[in-house]
């Protein structure tokens, strides 16, 4: 993993003469240049609106489309035209919402969790003005949530579960297949909020068996495009916002004005980097050994952090412990005595970049009552880090706690 690290080019970035390391990953990760380099291709060679008869618009066309083919890929959907682009999560997420309002009567029921990020809870609760029943299962104070809650509030009135598949705060990694059964056994649908999963482990929607699943590209390597996957047939059945000018059928009908082009050819272009980091017989294949790769590099870094927070004074480390499969390499702890924001500019002065705060997982936070406290510091490993930068962020921290 250590030779991806040449193709990032702000990884040579430093700050007062120390290179920085960037442990924000879970907020976005970095840019590798040949997604750099597709996105400035883009705009040097044909830029351009779609379905003109010209050759810079005959190109766009294509760079949309082999963008679709490979997200498609990238979920294992079992079309393109599963796959619709946004400018991001949230705001597809919110057209999402708007649409299947329609198609739900007062009374009806969603169920959304207190762990999720509030882009996947505010489109939904803005549904009560409609006499939409929301429901919210709760977390515990584990950082898991809690599923005897969980079935509970899936009745026969339910029609969607809004769940993430792992929480961008603590990194637990969701049961979302417990989830999907109990969604199947009343006919509700599930929608899965990947943002925070996508970087880490390979999804496979067919196998999930997901109704809609939203992810973002800028959280793997690539730039800030969002991504809703549609089960086939299904987007072509809802109500969106769209305009009589626009294509009336999936995936286009939520993809409302002219799209980001240079950005969905920088998303190619980081699928095919993600791929590149093994071989396999097709892309597919290749891209879920990629991703095993990435991760098991990825749970190396963050097991070297986890045992060494534990050994430092005044650290409380938040979440489940640290199970592959059960929890994303992203750790949140706590240092006694001293606020996160205050840890993470301790750090930023080290230039060691980490987040503060509740990462707009705000009612997780407020659950945990850790808002007054300002959060926790959240630190997360991205296929680029480096034991040596763990060792200095650790070595960083013990300094913190030995001034306090
Ligand atoms: C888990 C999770 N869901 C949703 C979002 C929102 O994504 P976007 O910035 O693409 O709207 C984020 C962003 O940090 C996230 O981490």
């Amino acid at each position: 993993m250590q030779n991806c690290r040449i193709d990032f080019p702000l990884l040579q970035r430093t700050y007062k003469n120390t290179p920085l390391a960037f442990f924000d990953g879970p907020g976005g990760t970095q840019t590798p240049r040949q997604v750099i380099t597709a996105i400035s291709d883009y705009y040097k060679q044909s830029n351009a609106n779609t379905h003109g008869h010209f050759i810079t618009s005959k190109e766009t066309d294509k760079v949309i489309a082999r963008a679709r083919d490979r997200m498609a890929i990238f979920l294992n959907a079992s079309s393109p035209d599963c796959i619709s682009f946004g400018a991001n999560m949230t705001t597809l997420n919110y057209f999402l919402s708007k649409a299947l309002v329609r198609i739900f009567k007062a009374g009806d029921e969603v169920v959304i969790t207190e762990l999720d990020h509030e882009a996947n809870r505010a489109p939904w609760l803005a549904m009560q003005n409609n006499g939409i029943v929301i429901r919210e299962v709760k977390l515990k104070r584990d950082g898991a949530l809690d599923y005897e809650d969980f079935k509970s509030k899936i009745t026969v009135k339910t029609k969607l579960v809004a769940m993430g598949m792992a929480s961008n705060a603590l990194g637990t990694v969701n049961d979302f297949r417990a989830v999907r059964k109990w969604t199947n056994e009343i006919g509700a649908y599930l929608l899965l909020d990947a943002v925070h999963y996508a970087p880490h482990f390979t999804i496979d929607v067919q196998d999930i068996d997901v109704d809609f699943l939203l992810c973002s590209a800028y959280k793997f390597y690539g730039p800030h495009v969002g991504i809703l996957y549609s089960k086939y047939g299904l987007l072509d059945k809802l109500p969106t916002d769209c305009l009589r000018t626009q294509d009336q059928n999936a995936p286009y009908k939520i993809e409302t004005g002219t799209l980001n082009h240079a950005a969905l050819a920088g998303v190619t272009a980081a699928i095919d980097y993600i791929a590149s980091v093994s071989s396999g017989a097709d892309l597919r294949s290749q891209l879920v050994e990629s991703m095993k790769l990435i991760s098991d590099h990825e749970h190396q870094l963050a097991d070297k952090l986890y045992s060494g927070l534990q050994d430092i004074k005044r650290i409380k480390i938040f979440g489940l412990p640290l199970i592959k499969d059960e929890h994303t390499p992203t750790i949140a702890f706590l240092m006694e005595g001293i606020k996160a924001a205050d840890v993470c500019k301790y750090l930023a002065e080290q230039a060691i970049c980490t987040w503060d705060g509740h990462y707009y997982a705000i009612r997780a936070i407020e659950v945990l009552r850790l808002s007054e406290l300002g959060g926790l510091t959240r630190v997360g490993m991205s296929l680029y880090n480096t034991e040596d930068e763990v060792n200095r962020l650790l070595s960083a921290l013990k300094d913190l706690s030995s001034s306090l």
